[in-house]
C-alpha cells in the first residue's frame, strides 16, 4: 500500500482522532455482531499502548434529521469497553465546545467515542466547516473504516485534508487482501459472483473478467445470463434491461465465464415454497430459480479445485430460506477446504460464510459491503485516497 499508516508516525502523548466502522447491527439498544467492533481493535489497541489518547468517530444507520436516539453509538461504546477492559467514556456530540472540552482532558490511554457523524447533516455532504470541527479535536487523523472508505463524507474524507492522515490497520489489512484480487493475483484466480442483481455488479464483472482466468457466476444474476443465452427462466428474476449487456459480455468472456447447468426451482417465493432440481433449460412455467443444483455444484467445484486464490462476493441463491441455502453453503464449504488463498467480500458472503460456520477457514473475510464492491469495480475509495501517501 502507498499510504501511510499508524507505524509511520510518532504517535506518543498525542490526542488521534480515529474514524472506525462501527455501522454494527443492534437490538434493543444492545450490539448483536461485534465483528467490525474486533476488527478496529489492533488499531485501537496500538494507538493506546504508544502512549496516546483516542478519540473514535463513526456513523451508525441511516439517521435523518439530526440526533436520534436509537441510533446512538452509546452501545458500540459499551461493546468495546468490554473488549478493551477498560472505561470508554461516551460523548454527547461529534463536535462542538463540550466535546472539544472532553478531548482536552483526555489523558494518554484514555478512550472517547463521539456520537454518531451522520446527527449532523454536513457528514454527507462532506462539509469542510464540519471537517475542521472534527480535525480540532486531535493531533492526527487515523481511518481504519474499511467498510465505509467508499463515502466521501466529513469524517472519512473531508477532515484527512486537515490533519496528517494515515490508515489503520484494518484498512491497510482490507486493501492488501482485496487487492489480490485486481493487482499481481495468484493464478489460477478464480473469482465468484452472486446476488440477486446483474446491473448492481456489471462493473466488477468487467473489471474481474479481466483479472481473473474464470468467472463463476451464480444466484439471481446468473438467470439474466442463462436468458440471454436462450434460457426460458419462467418467474425467475431476470433483468430485461440487462439482457443486451449480459449477452455482450458472454460473447467477448468466452469459456472463461461459468455458469449454472441446473437449478433448485420454488413454485412461489417462500421459505415454504415447493421445490424441485431441474436443468436450466427446462423451468417449467410459474416457477422461478432460488439455488443452484447439484450439477452445477459439482461443475463449480472442479473449477475451484484447480484455484490457488478465491475471490467470492454475492449468495449463490436465497441462502436466507433454508431449503435453498444449500448452494451458497456448500460453496462456502468448498472455499474452506480448498487450499487456496480465500477473500470474501462483505455482506451477504461474510454472512453465509459465517452461517455455514467456516469464516475462520477463510483467509481474509472483509469487513465492507459496498466498499468492497466499489473496490473490485477497480474504483479509487475516496476515503483510501485522501490519506497520506508513503
Ligand atoms: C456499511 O455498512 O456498508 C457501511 O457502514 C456504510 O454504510 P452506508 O451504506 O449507510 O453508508
Amino acid at each position: 500500500m502507498n499510504k501511510k499508516t499508524v507505524r509511520d508516525v510518532d504517535l506518543k502523548g498525542k490526542r488521534v482522532l480515529m474514524r472506525v466502522d462501527f455501522n454494527v447491527p443492534m437490538q434493543d439498544g444492545v450490539v448483536t455482531d461485534d465483528k467490525r467492533i474486533r476488527a478496529a481493535l489492533p488499531t485501537i489497541q496500538y494507538v493506546l499502548d504508544q502512549g496516546a489518547s483516542l478519540l473514535l468517530m463513526s456513523h451508525l444507520g441511516r439517521p435523518k434529521g439530526g440526533p436520534d436516539p436509537q441510533f446512538s453509538l452509546k452501545a458500540a461504546a459499551e461493546a468495546l469497553s468490554k473488549l478493551l477492559g477498560k472505561p470508554v467514556q461516551m460523548a454527547p456530540d461529534t463536535v462542538g465546545p463540550e466535546v472539544e472540552k472532553m478531548a482536552a482532558a483526555l489523558k494518554p490511554g484514555d478512550v472517547l467515542m463521539l456520537e454518531n457523524t451522520r446527527f449532523h447533516k454536513g457528514e454527507e455532504k462532506n462539509d469542510p466547516e464540519l471537517a475542521r470541527q472534527m480535525a480540532k479535536l486531535g493531533d492526527i487523523y487515523v481511518n481504519d473504516a474499511f467498510g465505509s472508505a467508499h463515502r466521501a463524507h466529513a469524517s472519512t474524507e473531508g477532515v484527512a485534508h486537515y490533519l496528517p492522515a494515515v490508515s489503520g490497520f484494518l484498512m491497510e489489512q482490507e486493501l492488501e487482501y482485496l487487492g489480490r484480487a485486481t493487482q499481481n493475483p495468484e493464478r489460477p484466480y478464480v473469482a465468484i459472483l452472486g446476488g440477486a442483481k446483474i446491473s448492481d455488479k456489471i462493473l466488477v464483472v468487467e473489471n474481474l473478467l479481466a483479472k481473473c482466468d474464470k468467472l463463476i457466476i451464480g444466484g439471481g444474476m446468473a438467470n439474466t445470463f442463462l436468458a440471454a443465452q436462450g434460457c426460458d427462466m419462467a418467474d425467475s428474476l431476470v433483468e430485461s434491461g440487462s439482457i443486451e449487456t449480459a449477452r455482450n459480455i458472454l460473447a467477448s468472456a468466452g469459456d472463461k465465464l461459468v455458469l449454472p447447468v441446473d437449478a433448485v426451482i420454488a413454485d412461489r417465493f417462500d421459505a415454504e415454497a415447493d421445490s424441485q432440481v431441474v436443468d436450466v433449460d427446462k423451468i417449467p412455467a410459474g416457477w422461478r430459480m432460488l439455488d443452484i443444483g447439484p450439477k452445477t455444484l459439482a461443475l463449480f467445484g472442479a473449477v475451484l479445485k484447480t484455484a490457488r486464490l478465491v475471490v467470492w462476493n454475492g449468495p449463490m441463491g436465497v441462502f436466507e430460506f433454508p431449503r435453498f441455502a444449500e448452494g451458497t453453503f456448500a460453496i462456502a464449504k468448498l472455499l474452506a477446504e480448498s487450499g487456496a488463498t480465500t477473500v470474501i467480500g462483505g455482506g451477504d458472503s461474510a454472512s453465509a460464510v459465517k452461517k455455514a460456520g467456516v469464516a475462520k477457514k477463510m483467509t481474509h473475510v472483509s469487513t465492507g459491503g459496498g466498499a468492497s464492491l466499489e473496490f473490485l469495480e477497480g474504483k479509487e475509495l475516496p476515503g483510501v485516497a485522501a490519506l497520506n501517501d508513503k
